[in-house]
């Protein structure tokens, strides 16, 4: 069977070729710049006129690799035929005065309601699956390009090559990440910024949930739901700001996105899930307080506190899901199928059913449209919390 031709990939535009930095502590400051550079230039042939950008990067980066181990450092400034050229160096300022320029602001904000997020950069922390993976589907269905961030490389890789089959281009990439850990975030931050020269938005999704009694929670399942519902969100917003905060100081207009999936139990206690609750409350203050902080560098951090999710694998999976566990412990008085307890939960709901991600996608399309609103946690809850 004849397949039709593939439509042309639709060009990742890394942060660099939109005039923007990369503190380049492990490797690239990059800058565009319409002087020539002065010190030791590598120039890159980058072929066709019509290239793919995810060609040109990756025969950039070939021959970027093959200069760094003949010589054994890096060039003083990258130029790509195509006239774009990088400043290398460990901080911005080196960057630009390897370069010989100074910066050009290219970054335009988004005319159009549909071009939020098209051509930017997102990250999803365990985007493999639940709302991380809807977020990563909705993300490159408005023409982002999508690193899925997890643990769970496999389901990760498995995500990133349907979409990639099912849009004939790549537009997601997988990257392996524990986000307790913090050499791991290092090393996914220094991944995505050699592959896309930086990142435009981040949603710290990852989570888990260890519900039980105060009087009987171990302190090592507390510390568990701490470390990555918690300190996770400050482990990779310490690396990813950082990365953010150099983008802007490339172009002042330059705005990026921190996101935090929270929860409406972020906003209300939780009975019998003390510790799942207080991480989804402290991940509040986090955002508040790195909002303040971060607002000088152009970095816009905000909170999404989405409602149960009924559909979505912690509750539904057929093993361990929570409509199981209910079931089983009779947690919901008189539930006798696993349909009775999923009525219980979506009675609690005003608008009668549990979240869905396309509820959440539209918080997050948002979050990165408003420009005039930081440090924020919006629920997504059909009505069961409401603000005070
Ligand atoms: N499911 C809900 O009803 C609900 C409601 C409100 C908020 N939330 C929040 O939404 C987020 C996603 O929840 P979900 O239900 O889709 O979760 P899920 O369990 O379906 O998926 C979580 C993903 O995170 C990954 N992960 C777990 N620990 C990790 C770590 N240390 N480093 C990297 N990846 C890790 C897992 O591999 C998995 O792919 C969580 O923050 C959760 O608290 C969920």
């Amino acid at each position: 069977m004849s397949r039709e031709p593939m439509e042309r990939p639709e060009a990742v535009i890394p942060p660099y070729l939109r005039g923007l930095t990369y503190d380049g502590v492990k490797g690239l400051c990059i800058t565009r710049i319409d002087t020539p550079p002065a010190g030791e230039v590598l120039t890159i042939e980058c072929g066709e006129e019509d290239q793919s950008q995810e060609q040109l990067l990756e025969d950039a980066g070939k021959q970027f690799h093959a200069y760094t181990h003949k010589h054994q450092s890096y060039p003083a400034a990258v130029r790509l035929s195509t006239g774009v050229v990088f400043g290398l160096g460990v901080d911005y300022q080196e960057a630009s005065a390897a370069a010989g320029c100074s910066i050009l602001p290219q970054v335009k904000g988004s005319t159009s309601r549909s071009d939020v997020v098209r051509n930017k950069i997102a990250l999803v922390t365990g985007g493999a699956q639940g709302f991380g993976e809807g977020m990563v589907r909705g993300l490159a269905a408005e023409g982002a390009f999508v690193f899925i961030a997890d643990m769970n490389l496999t389901g990760a890789t498995a995500l990133a090559e349907t979409l990639n089959a099912e849009y004939g281009r790549t537009t997601a990439l997988a990257v392996e990440v524990n986000v307790t850990d913090e050499s791991s975030v290092e090393k996914m931050l220094y991944e995505v910024t050699q592959l896309t020269g930086g990142l435009d938005i981040f949603i710290s999704n990852a989570g888990v949930l260890r519900a039980g009694s105060v009087k009987e929670m171990t302190l090592r399942d507390f510390n568990f739901v701490t470390s990555v519902d918690y300190v996770g969100f400050f482990i990779c917003t310490k690396h990813t700001s950082r990365v953010m905060a150099l983008q802007h100081q490339g172009s002042s207009d330059y705005r990026a996105d921190i996101i935090a999936i929270s929860s409406k139990s972020g906003l209300e206690g939780s009975n019998k899930n003390g510790a799942y609750s207080g991480a989804k409350f402290g991940t509040i203050g986090l955002t508040q307080s790195f909002a303040l902080e971060l607002v000088t560098d152009g970095i816009k951090v905000n909170a999404i506190c989405p409602g149960n999710f009924l559909d979505g694998p912690l509750w539904s999976d057929p093993e361990k899901g929570l409509f199981v566990q209910y079931l089983q412990t009779g947690k919901v008085p008189g539930a006798e199928t696993l349909g009775d307890v999923r009525r219980f939960y979506e009675a609690k709901v005003p608008l009668g059913r549990g979240c869905t991600t396309d509820d959440v996608m539209k918080a997050l399309l948002y979050c990165v449209e408003q420009h005039y609103e930081t440090g924020q946690a919006i629920p997504v809850t059909g009505g069961q919390v409401m603000l005070n």
